[in-house]
């Protein structure tokens, strides 16, 4: 399922001046231009379309309101991943050659940096008051602690514990900061702000549980990004740390993943172990209970039409290839 047949009619128009209005943002400068407008083409537009379906849950909320700051949003999250993939060397990204591979780190570095500060210039050119700058400046102070907490334990095994510590920080608190904003914009009473924050946290965590499984079971060709990258880079997600618990192979496996080199081989061989135990079904009821969690937060006062694509986020970040 692709989740913009979620979509209503008046979401789906947002959308479309969303793209034109992420082209407009990284338009100024040609060198920017021409290394950015590949790389933001294949993105879900995951983050701005909740923050849009969440910014106009009960009423209307003009465009002019919503736009700048969704596309802040998109810009922040394309910043990130410009950064991760220089993080991790990645090469591949949506399809397309990572802007570390085609330019090198330094001006990756940079690149990621002016996305950013675009973000931000939209945002504070657009009055949308010290609140929101300050979810918006929260959500990037704790993806950046979630990537330096993974950086500094690279071909070590988590705890369950650090896991979730890991991936709440590094992806469930955009996720779920992209629906406070939405409530924050339209002025939605607090019990309404921290209902869809919470739906958001439980959606992000079955977000990155989904992600993790996929870099190991996805196809290259739909996950637009290399397959094996996280063992590769020593990044131990959910599925090692279950088998491990579980398989009689745990020693080889722990062996395989905290060499700190892995080859394709060890890729392969890594993939046979969790294969053979319960962590793939692990994995999937795990991310599908964050799921459940997420939509017992939907208020019942939404309109139908939001509530039902918000629905549809939740099937499809578990049902998800991509
Ligand atoms: C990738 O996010 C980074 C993670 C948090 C797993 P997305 O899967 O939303 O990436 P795009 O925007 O669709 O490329
Ligand atoms: C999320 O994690 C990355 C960011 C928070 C920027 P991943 O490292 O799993 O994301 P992908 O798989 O590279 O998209
Ligand atoms: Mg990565
Ligand atoms: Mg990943």
């Amino acid at each position: 399922m692709n989740f913009v047949a979620a979509l209503n009619e008046a979401a789906a128009k947002n959308l479309r001046t969303l793209e034109e209005q992420i082209r407009q943002a990284i338009s100024e400068d040609p060198f920017i231009f021409a290394a950015c407008e590949p790389l933001i083409r294949g993105g879900k537009r995951l983050r701005p379309m909740l923050f849009m379906l969440c910014a106009n849950a009960k009423t209307a909320c003009p465009p002019e309101k919503t736009m700048p700051l969704a596309t802040a949003l998109e810009l922040i999250h394309t910043a990130s991943l410009v950064h991760d993939d220089i993080i991790d060397t990645s090469k591949r990204r949506r399809g397309v050659e990572t802007a570390n591979s085609k330019y090198g780190a330094q001006i990756a570095v940079l690149i990621g940096d002016y996305l950013f500060a675009k973000a931000f210039q939209l945002v504070a050119e657009n009055d949308y008051g010290a609140e929101v700058s300050s979810i918006l400046s929260k959500l990037v102070k704790n993806l950046c602690v979630g990537e330096i907490m993974q950086d500094r334990s690279l071909f070590v095994v988590p705890t369950m514990t650090e896991y979730y510590t890991r991936i709440n920080l590094k992806t469930a608190i955009f996720l779920s900061s992209c629906c406070k904003l939405g409530a924050v914009v339209a002025k939605a009473p607090s019990r309404e702000v921290e209902n869809l924050t919470a739906y958001g946290a439980g959606l992000g965590l079955a977000f990155q549980i989904i992600d993790d499984l996929l870099d190991f079971f996805g196809d290259e060709t739909v996950t637009g990004k290399p397959h094996g990258g996280d063992l590769k880079s020593g990044v131990i997600t959910l599925p090692v740390i279950r088998a491990l618990e579980v398989s009689g192979d745990a020693d080889k496996l722990k062996a395989l993943v905290t060499r700190g080199e892995v080859t394709a081989e060890d890729i392969d061989a890594a993939i046979k172990i969790i294969r053979a135990t319960d962590a793939v079904d692990y994995c999937r009821t795990r991310a599908e209970a964050h799921i459940e969690a997420a939509r017992v937060n939907l208020p019942l006062t939404l309109k139908t039409s939001v509530s039902l694509a918000l629905e549809q986020i939740a099937d499809f970040v578990v049902d998800r290839t991509r």
